[in-house]
């Protein structure tokens, strides 16, 4: 194992460590008594931790009477799952074909360049989740960006410089 993994591996052995369950088990006392209520506990897991911890996995398979495999085939089934922290404002930028014939190669270039981290990557601090994505569905506006619901259009370098200046300074 080399010493960048060992200590990623740590710091999700920490992470998993300072998982509240009690938070899960609120959320599948929410649900418990409805049938097929897999999906609405793993998304109410998700949407108080910011992400599927897999301690929370286990507790859930344990208290749901389910094999924690069989929780995994869901998670990754779903792309809205998530099993690994994420930042807390997620940069998106499209890679649609209107968006890459308008620029938005340069403009992932220059996100990975301001902010340091590449596609489904968070930064270290937690601040930011960067990814590439498929047509957003607003082609009209390429190139195009997204920081979790707020769109940007017609991107330049110009702004991204000046949204990675204006997140970077937001309180976390
Ligand atoms: S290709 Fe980027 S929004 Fe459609």
């Amino acid at each position: 194992m080399t010493e960048a993994v060992a200590t990623q591996t740590e710091e999700v052995e920490e992470q998993e460590a300072a998982v509240d369950l009690s938070i899960a088990e609120n959320v599948i006392q929410r649900y418990k008594d409805i049938p097929g209520n897999l999906m609405p506990v793993l998304q109410g897991v998700q949407d108080e931790y910011g992400y599927v911890p897999r301690v929370a996995v286990d507790y859930i398979a344990e208290r749901l009477n389910v094999y924690p495999s069989q929780i995994y085939g869901v998670l990754t089934f779903y792309a809205q799952f998530h099993l690994k922290p994420r930042g807390k404002y997620i940069i998106r930028v499209c890679m649609g074909t209107a968006c890459h014939v308008l620029g938005a190669e340069r403009i992932k270039e220059t996100f990975y360049e301001r902010i340091g981290i590449g596609h489904a990557e968070t930064s270290p601090d937690k601040r930011f989740t960067f990814e590439l994505v498929a047509c957003l569905g607003a082609c009209g506006m390429a190139p195009l960006a997204m920081v979790n619901d707020e769109t940007y259009g017609k991107m330049t370098v110009q702004k991204v410089d000046e949204i990675v200046k204006e997140y970077t300074a937001l309180p976390m």
